[in-house]
């Protein structure tokens, strides 16, 4: 079968697989455009490389777009920037044909490499730090970035041509789109996918980003998603959202079982409306969850909402919640809204998850029922205090 590739430099290639259908990543992450897994091809003169590979499936079209390039037993590099096996599962079928090649990846990929992948010690090249490998007129050099977001996790660089190969890093969950200046809402999908796995991650991410500070990088190609040939869009909205920046922005997120606490939520959000402050709604009975991360990246207050059923907060409640917690967004205010039946117990629950995260409660309103007059007037008055601290300077 004809296969496509993409010559983006003198002898270096795309040569990665696009997932059309795929829906779900980690049994968690919702990929309503699917998804891609970039792999690269960098011909020296002396020497060939493979930047990563694809998902297990896509071993064979790895392989058939190799084939149309160059011949894959002459392959005497694989690079493993990340050993999860959407860019590693190929890796032993790859290293199978190209018998001579040897895995190079940084000191933790090489035991996840053994562990993983059953690749032999003696056939993986630990690299460290800015360490070079040369293939003879393509330079790789080497940056660790752990925890973005494995332990093991490294970015390539061809000097010579001043392409950068981080991985995860920079990606998105795009099936199509070839260069990203040529996706009109890149940067949402970008946005999306940073919440979703590298929020968690800031400090990492500020430090990843302060290393390829005085790089010159003429592209970036990522492992998911479009190249980026104009990298200082991709480039200056990591450092914002590595930064914790937020805006005048809150987001909402509640479950309502009989209507009182949809009719408290949406008096908040009429409240804040009419603040001038920038809203995302979410309800979480058909809320897209990456929808939600990926309002969290820049949202300065988030307003949660539930009721008490079963003693406790609803369960959609929790769920976000606990990712909440576990995404660490910049979010600095809260405000919670809940209703009982005829006994409390979501707001304490919804609490004891906060408790640990720097962010400040604002106002807390736990009412039995529907709400009446003045439980909305209460509304109100905790929207503008929300609406006055959202406007403050952060
Ligand atoms: Fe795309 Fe962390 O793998």
């Amino acid at each position: 079968m004809e296969r496509n590739t993409l010559k983006m430099a003198e002898n270096i290639y795309w040569v990665g697989a696009r997932d059309w259908n795929r829906r779900l990543f980690d049994a968690l992450i919702t990929l309503p455009k699917g998804t891609s897994y970039n792999a690269y091809l960098v011909l020296g003169e002396k020497e060939k490389t493979l930047i990563d590979t694809v998902n297990p499936g896509f071993e064979k079209e790895l392989e058939e777009k190799i084939r149309s390039i160059t011949k894959l037993e002459e392959i005497d590099y694989v690079i493993m920037n990340h050993a999860e096996p959407d860019h590693a599962g190929a890796i032993p079928y790859i290293m199978k044909i190209a018998a001579k090649a040897k895995l190079v990846t940084t000191v933790k990929g090489a035991k996840m490499a053994q562990t993983y992948y059953h690749i032999p010690q003696e056939r993986i090249k630990p690299v460290t730090d800015n360490e070079t490998l040369n293939l003879g007129g393509k330079t790789l050099r080497f940056t660790e970035a752990p925890m973005l977001h494995w332990p093991e996790t490294m970015f390539t660089y061809v000097e010579e041509d001043k392409i950068l190969f981080p991985c995860d890093f920079f990606g998105s969950h795009l099936a199509g789109g070839v260069y990203s200046d040529e996706v009109e809402d890149l940067l949402i999908h970008a946005q999306r996918y940073w919440g979703e796995i590298m929020m968690p991650f800031r400090p990492m991410a500020q430090k990843a980003l302060e290393k390829l500070k005085d790089l010159e990088i003429r592209m970036i190609a990522p492992s998911h998603g479009p190249i980026h040939r104009k990298p200082e869009i991709i480039l200056n909205a990591y450092k914002k959202w590595a930064n914790g920046e937020t805006r005048r922005k809150v987001t909402i997120a509640y479950v309502s079982m009989w209507n009182s606490t949809e009719v408290m939520v949406r008096q908040m959000a009429e409240t804040l409306a009419a603040e001038g402050i920038e809203l995302a709604f979410h309800n979480l009975a058909s809320a897209d969850i990456g929808d939600l991360a990926k309002d969290l990246v820049d949202s300065r207050a988030i307003v949660l909402g539930t009721p008490t059923v079963l003693g406790g907060a609803h369960p959609l409640a929790v769920y976000a919640t606990y990712l909440f917690k576990a995404l660490r967004p910049p979010t600095k205010f809260a405000v919670l809204l809940s209703s009982y039946g005829w006994g409390g117990g979501a707001i304490k629950q919804i609490q004891e998850t906060l408790g640990q995260l720097q962010i400040e409660i604002v106002g807390v309103l736990d009412i039995n029922g529907p709400p009446t007059y003045d439980n909305l007037k209460q509304i109100v008055e905790i929207g503008k205090t929300l609406a006055g601290k959202v406007k403050e300077k952060p």
